[in-house]
């Protein structure tokens, strides 16, 4: 399977913040935002990874992530001209994509839990049909939500409903077949003149080829689209990082325990860096070898 992050957009809401800078690559706490949903795909065993930013940004992603050889992955860039809807990214990425099966994820979205890293590296196996996840929040308008019988199959599919019939908001990260290059060609903007992810699923949907796994209490979902939930999730990051001595994304780790990069590869990467937090962590992992 290969991945595609997706980081455009202008991020208005989050002037001026974003004037002269991608929303993607603001700070969640001590990292840029892309980290998370790259570890993500990461723990997930992606690694090929297709990032689809705007014109203005894609240099600085290329400065900050390289084409990926120092983590053991691969990364390709393409650019995303105007907001178009995240359906457009499977349009965008189709010779990138090739005959392979497809994970989504978006640039804003930050994932935290037990045993979450199972959870998509299993979802990762996925070769036919579509496979997305189920996450309650309390204020489902602002998303694609779903509604779910008790076979835990889904009946309904809405973007942004005025009246959400349930509390099941779909968060940005989605497991597809190769079927879907086809099916995103097909779907129209809606009313807000994007082509949407929620098309797409509903289509497989119509075609009982749709799987949901709803995520219990034990998963943090958080997104951030505004500037509190941008410092909710940096207070986030920290509160858990400072607790644990854990630290939450980061790549160079998890390119070392999927076994990606060796000991001397990671030394290599934390010795430039050793004055700053980040680098002692992995110095640190390096001295254990590896042993939490
Ligand atoms: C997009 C999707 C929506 C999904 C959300 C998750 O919304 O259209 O279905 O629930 O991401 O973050 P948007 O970011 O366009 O508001």
């Amino acid at each position: 399977m290969k991945g595609i992050i997706l980081a455009g957009g202008l991020g208005t809401r989050l002037y001026p913040l974003t004037k002269s800078i991608s929303k993607q690559l603001l700070p969640i706490y001590d990292k840029p935002m892309i980290y998370y949903s790259l570890s993500v795909l990461m723990l997930a065993g992606i690694r090929e990874v297709l990032i689809i930013t705007t014109s203005r940004d894609i240099q600085i992603f290329q400065d900050l992530l390289g084409d990926g050889s120092h983590l053991g992955m691969s990364f390709d860039y393409k650019v995303q001209e105007e907001p178009n809807g995240l359906a457009q990214a499977f349009i965008i990425g189709e010779d990138f994509i090739g005959s392979s099966s497809v994970a989504l994820i978006l640039g804003d979205n930050l994932f935290y839990g037990s045993d979450f890293g199972n959870k998509v590296y299993n979802s990762a196996k996925l070769t036919t049909g579509c496979k997305i996840f189920g996450c309650f929040v309390n204020d489902p308008k602002n998303y694609g939500v779903v509604e779910v019988d008790d076979s835990n199959n889904v009946t309904s599919i809405e973007e942004k409903p005025e009246e959400p019939k349930s509390s099941l908001a779909v968060p940005g990260l989605y497991f597809f077949d190769n079927k879907v290059v086809k099916i995103a060609k097909q779907v129209q903007p809606s009313k807000r003149g994007e082509l949407e992810i929620t098309s797409i699923i509903e289509a497989y949907m119509n075609s009982r080829d749709l799987k949901i796994e709803v995520l219990g209490r034990g998963l943090t979902w958080l997104d951030t689209g505004t500037h509190e939930s941008l410092l909710e999730a940096s207070n986030f990051v920290e509160t858990v990082q400072k607790r644990q001595g854990l630290f939450i994304a980061c790549l160079e780790e998890i390119a070392y325990r999927r076994g990606y990069i060796n000991e001397r590869d990671l030394y290599h990467i934390a010795q430039p860096i050793c004055s700053t937090a980040y680098g002692q962590y992995l110095l640190d992992i390096v001295r254990k070898g590896g042993r939490l």
